[in-house]
C-alpha cells in the first residue's frame, strides 16, 4: 500500500472490506492459533517523564514498587504452570533494577522453566542489551511511539527519537526478535503521521508490532486530551497486518480497556497474540499507565480462564510452542 492509500483507508468509515482482508492475511500467514504471552509488570519505577504515562517520574501520587527476583521468578513459574510458553518482563525505564539481577533472573527462567523470554524495559545501552541477550532473552519490545520526531519530542521531553531508533537497530543486530509500535490517537497525531508510522514498521522489518489507543490519564499533563478511539486503532491494526503480513500482532490490554470487546474485535481484524496479565494481583493497581485498565483486581488464573473463553468464542485455538518470530523459520 502506498502512503496515500493508507491515509485513504484510515479516513474511510466503511471498514468491513479492510477488516475482512486483514483477517484473511492473518489466517494465511499466521494461521488460526492465538499465541499467549504471560505479562509480568515487575516494576513501576521509571526515570522518564513521558507526558502520557501514569508511571512518569513526576507522578508523585503513585506508590512505587519493584518486585524481588524471587517474586518475578514465582510469577514466571505460575505462568508456565498455567501453560504459557512465553513470558514478557515489563517495567519503567531506567528503573534501577540491577542488571546483574535481571541477567540471573532471565538465565534461571530459561533453564528451569524453558519458556521464551521477552523484555520491555525501555532504552538501554548496547552493552546492557548484549548482556541481557547473553543471559538468554529472546525478544525485546520497544515502541517508537510515533515516527514524527516533532511529536516524539513534545511527548517524551527527556528522550531522543534518534536514540530510540538506534536502540531498535542494536536489538536487531544483537539477534533479538524485535517488536515496536505506536499509540493511536495521540494529541497532535495526524493520519499522515500514522501512515508514516506504518511504513516505518515495514521498513524496520519487525518481528512483532504492538499498538494501542492512547488513553488520557488524569495524573498526567495530558489529562484533558481526547483519548484515541478503538475504531481508528482497529483500522491501523488491520492496515499493519496487510502491510507487514507475518508479524506477531497482539490484541492489547489498552484495546480491551477502552471497549469490553476491544481485544475480540482486534483478533478479528489482524491480531494473532494475547498478553494475559500474570502480575501478582497486589501490584496490578499500581501499574496504571492509564485509567480503567482491565484485570486490575483479577488473579493470573482468572485471566487465563477469561482468555481461554475468548479464544474459543472466536473459533480460534491456543497455539502450542513458544511462538517465535514467523520471519525466521
Ligand atoms: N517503559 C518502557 C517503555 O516506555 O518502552 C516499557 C513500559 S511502557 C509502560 C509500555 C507502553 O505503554 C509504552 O510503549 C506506551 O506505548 C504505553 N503507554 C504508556 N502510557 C499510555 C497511555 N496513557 N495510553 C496508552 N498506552 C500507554
Ligand atoms: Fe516510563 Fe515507559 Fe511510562 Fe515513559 S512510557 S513514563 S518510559 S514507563
Ligand atoms: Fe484478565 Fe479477562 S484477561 S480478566
Amino acid at each position: 500500500m502506498t502512503k496515500n492509500e493508507i491515509i485513504e483507508q484510515l479516513n474511510e468509515d466503511r471498514t468491513a472490506a479492510l477488516f475482512g482482508e486483514a483477517d484473511r492475511v492473518r489466517r494465511l500467514h499466521c494461521g488460526n492459533a492465538v499465541h499467549l504471552r504471560g505479562l509480568i509488570e515487575f516494576s513501576n519505577c521509571c526515570g522518564r517523564d513521558c507526558l502520557y504515562c501514569g508511571l512518569r517520574r513526576s507522578n508523585r501520587e503513585l506508590k512505587r514498587y519493584r518486585m524481588s527476583v524471587e517474586e518475578v521468578f514465582a510469577a514466571a513459574q505460575a505462568a508456565a504452570k498455567i501453560g504459557y510458553q512465553s513470558v514478557v518482563l515489563q517495567s519503567g525505564e531506567n528503573d534501577q533494577y540491577p542488571l546483574f539481577d535481571l541477567c540471573g533472573l532471565i538465565a534461571r527462567i530459561k533453564s528451569e522453566l524453558k519458556v521464551a523470554v521477552t523484555l520491555s524495559l525501555g532504552e538501554k545501552t548496547r552493552e546492557e542489551y548484549a548482556a541481557l541477550k547473553d543471559a538468554g532473552a529472546d525478544r525485546y519490545l520497544l515502541r517508537f511511539e510515533t515516527s514524527s520526531e516533532k511529536l516524539f519530542r513534545a511527548l517524551k521531553p527527556d528522550s531522543s527519537y534518534d536514540e530510540r531508533l538506534r536502540c531498535l537497530r542494536w536489538l536487531g543486530e544483537l539477534g533479538y526478535q524485535v517488536g515496536s509500535g505506536i499509540m493511536v490517537g495521540l494529541p497532535g497525531q495526524t493520519m499522515e503521521m500514522i501512515a508514516d508510522d506504518i511504513l516505518l514498521m515495514k521498513e524496520l522489518d519487525l518481528d512483532m508490532v504492538g499498538i494501542g489507543p492512547f488513553i488520557a490519564n488524569p495524573c498526567t499533563p495530558l489529562k484533558d486530551a481526547a483519548s484515541g478511539t478503538l475504531e481508528l486503532t482497529l483500522k491501523t491494526l488491520a492496515i499493519i497486518r496487510i502491510v507487514t503480513r507475518n508479524t506477531h500482532i497482539p490484541a492489547t490490554t489498552a484495546m480491551g480497556s477502552i471497549d469490553p470487546k476491544g481485544r475480540q474485535k482486534a483478533l478479528q481484524c489482524g491480531a494473532n497474540v494475547l498478553m494475559p496479565n500474570v502480575t501478582p494481583t497486589r501490584y496490578r493497581s499500581l501499574y496504571q499507565l492509564y485509567p480503567n485498565k482491565i484485570c486490575i483486581s483479577d488473579a493470573p488464573a482468572d485471566c487465563a480462564g477469561c482468555i481461554a473463553g475468548m479464544v474459543a468464542s472466536l473459533d480460534r485455538t491456543i497455539a502450542t510452542g513458544p511462538g517465535h518470530s514467523l520471519k525466521r523459520n
